[in-house]
């Protein structure tokens, strides 16, 4: 295996378009910072880089939605970003961001190179373009209808109701999301980028260069390159991003991804003078984690690219990770359905470690995952606090009870082969989770360093120094075993400092300062020895390293994530409300929804009832729960109408229900039915009744 002299290791630039969740700490975050941490203590000369991406549709979109300008939404989200990484230690060397100048003048140069080599295709082609607001439209600006599921709000590129890829000429009855407008076709010229003329040397570099890469990665890209590779506009019309630096290109911008990779660059630059050691100079290796969504931009994109520049090297492995998903279902942060990182660091204090333990050897290596807030207690209470923790805690206490809280000594003479096997168990952890992490597979490398620790509780039972003998009479412990046991247990505790440091630096942290010993101790060379705290050298008491997580903590969090659901589906129908409303004022036939047959109409059952009771939902300011008499059953159903009316006035009132709607929970209530409503031009909602008073129970149709 070559040796390389450098390492530059980069994670992906996360879009500030919003915080990170724990799907990206798991993904992305915390293998590379993993393995920087294991690098550092080898005492390897390594930089680790990332930043925000502050370009492309989806700041423009965030711009959109919370009516704020893309400048306002980066600035907002990079600073929310930044912190949560740090707080959860991923210690990168910089965290810079797309914005800066130095980003901006290094990804056009970068540009002009490839420019002045004559190396892109200019073409004119048809683009969608809004007359109303007088802009060409990105994918992710187009809505229609989805061809495969029906959908009426897929987008451009995805159907995020089945998961469809699509492009924006497959739509039924393409809209712009900016103004509603159907879109037309409008010629617009752009640079492309052909990737073909560089298929040969990538089959090359990865096929048969790479074939140690990980199977998930080394599999997308031989589809990718057996399907063949074309030519991809490295530009875009909008007025967002990195100016095209030509003298004909008003109104073009650099495609996102192509100056978001040249963004490692730019970091690098920004950290330190020599960053072409790290970049030009064959002994430096260059290692980018992601997730699996951005494996053909780093494995064959932005590669090319660097290999048709021609000055730089280009990335030694791509080690990417799957998804995660949560409580079994995929993450999508427009369903709200994630575990927010900033809302984790604020609601479980002083419990980084926890979530990089659970995330760690829960982590999607090789396929998606799943977290669960379950999974998370108890990886926490059986094993961090069972296992190692208590191994720990167990050590420190016999140690102060049985040795005057000093290093006892170690008698050879009565060492035994339960002794000599736990020396070789601390040996061969040191190779066993060198070799795992060397080759990316973190997961096992924690379970070593766990399993280390169970070794040790095992070794302390069998060993037993807290049993009494009968001494001349006296009953008294073992000195001599006592001794070796804890002398042995003490220098393993010292070597799981070292192995676990990499994974949990904060409990590292934590162990040093009871051992009363310096950073140093944690390189990495020092594993593996039995020597490394003096004999008779006094140590602190111990502390509990992990906390037990309480049932209630955890119900919290299944029902937070469940609220966070209900009020992204409310702000959902709010703003489709909020549509149709304005569609109301200016009716056309366009917002009539497609034709249905009889059937289908017949598939409702509406029935007459009568509001029997009404309340408001705690911390719900737009629910009511209702009592409702329809007849042959009473029914308990919530309405988003509190805004409109007080649950006084409304009691008594007759309404129409549609009542076999599939029950579906609300804020932990579950809601069987819905009440008709119909709105007026200004928003005002009014019952739909029988215009005299009918018997609960009656069918409308
Ligand atoms: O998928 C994403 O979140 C992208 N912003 C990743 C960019 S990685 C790199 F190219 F900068
Ligand atoms: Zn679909």
């Amino acid at each position: 295996m070559k040796d390389f002299k450098r390492y530059l290791i980069t994670a992906a630039l996360p879009y500030a378009n919003g915080p990170v969740h724990i799907g990206h700490l798991a993904g992305v975050y915390l293998p590379a910072d993993i393995y920087v941490r294991y690098l550092r203590a080898r005492k390897r000369d390594v930089k680790f880089v990332s930043g925000s991406d502050e370009h492309g549709v989806p700041i423009t979109i965030r711009a959109m939605k919370e009516n704020i300008t893309p400048q306002e939404v980066v600035d907002k989200y990079h600073a929310i970003i930044r912190s949560s990484l740090e707080q959860m230690g991923v210690s990168f060397d910089i965290y810079s961001r797309t914005s800066n100048p130095i980003h901006h003048k290094t990804s056009q140069d970068f540009f002009t190179t490839l420019y002045d080599k004559g190396l892109f295709e200019e073409k004119e082609s048809e683009q969608y373009y809004d007359e109303k607001a007088k802009t060409f439209l990105a994918d992710r600006y187009i809505i229609g209808t989805c061809p495969v599921c029906g959908n009426p709000n897929a987008y451009g590129d995805q159907c995020e109701r089945c998961g469809s890829s699509l492009s924006p000429e497959m739509l039924i009855n393409p809209r712009s999301a900016l103004s509603d407008a159907t879109p037309l076709k409008k010629k617009t010229k752009h640079w492309y980028f052909p990737l073909q003329h560089y298929e040969a040397w990538l089959k090359q570099w990865i096929l048969e260069d790479h074939k140690e890469w990980k199977n998930n990665v080394y599999g997308q890209c031989k589809s990718w390159l057996d399907n063949g590779l074309q030519s991809r506009a490295m530009t875009r019309d909008s007025n967002w991003g990195i100016k095209v630096p030509l003298p004909d290109a008003e109104g073009k911008v650099l495609y996102v991804w192509f100056d978001a990779p040249i963004g490692y660059i730019s970091a690098t630059k920004e950290l330190t003078d020599n960053w072409k050691d790290y970049w030009q100079s064959e002994d430096s290796k260059l290692i980018h984690f992601i997730g699996k969504d951005n494996i053909v931009f780093h494995c064959i994109i932005f590669p090319a690219m660097l290999h048709a520049h021609g000055e730089f090297v280009v990335p030694d492995n791509v080690p990417a990770n799957e998804f995660l998903n949560i409580e079994g279902d995929k993450v999508s942060t427009s369903r709200n359905w994630a575990v927010w990182v900033n809302e984790y660091l604020e609601d479980f204090k002083d419990c980084e470690d926890v979530l990089r333990y659970v995330l760690c050897s829960n982590a999607p290596e090789t396929k998606d995952n799943d977290f669960t807030w379950k999974d998370f207690q108890e990886k926490n209470n059986s094993e961090l606090a069972s296992i190692f923790g208590n191994f720990v805690n167990r050590t420190f206490v016999l140690m102060h009870k049985l040795c005057n809280g000093k290093v006892p000594k170690l008698h050879e003479d009565v060492m035994d082969d339960i002794d000599r096997a736990l020396i070789a168990d601390i040996k061969s952890a040191k190779t066993k989770v060198e070799n795992a992490l060397e080759e990316f597979r973190f997961r096992e490398a924690l379970f070593e360093v766990i399993d280390l620790s169970r070794k040790g509780n095992k070794y302390m039972q069998e060993k037993e120094p807290w049993k009494k003998k009968i001494d001349n009479g006296e009953l008294t412990v073992d000195r001599k075993l006592v001794d070796n046991c804890l002398h042995l247990c003490l220098q393993l505790t010292a070597n799981l400092t070292i192995l676990i440091n990499p994974f949990l630096p904060f409990t590292a942290k934590k162990m040093l300062h009871m051992m009363k010993v310096v950073d140093k101790m944690l390189e990495w060379e020092n594993s593996g020895s039995i020597k490394l705290l003096s004999v008779g050298y006094s140590l602190r008491s111990p502390e509990i390293l992990f906390r037990k997580i309480e049932d209630k903590e955890i119900q919290m969090q299944v029902e937070k994530l469940k609220n966070g659901l209900v009020q992204a589906e409310n702000t959902a129908s709010n703003a489709k409300s909020e549509t149709q409303r304005a569609e109301s004022v200016e009716p056309s036939a366009l917002s009539l929804k497609p034709t249905i047959q009889y059937d289908d109409f017949a598939k409702l059952d509406l029935r007459v009832g009568k509001i029997l009771s009404a309340e408001k939902v705690e911390k719900a300011d737009k629910l009511l729960k209702l009592e409702i008499d329809l007849g042959f059953e009473k029914r308990t159903i919530v309405s988003g109408i509190a805004l409109h009316f007080k649950p006084e006035d409304i009691v008594g009132k007759q309404v129409v229900v549609v009542a076999n709607l599939a029950p579906r929970k609300m804020r932990g209530i579950e809601s069987n039915g819905m009440i008709l409503m119909a709105e007026n031009a200004a928003g005002k909602l009014i019952f739909v009744n029988p215009d005299e008073d009918t018997d609960a129970g009656s069918g409308v149709s």
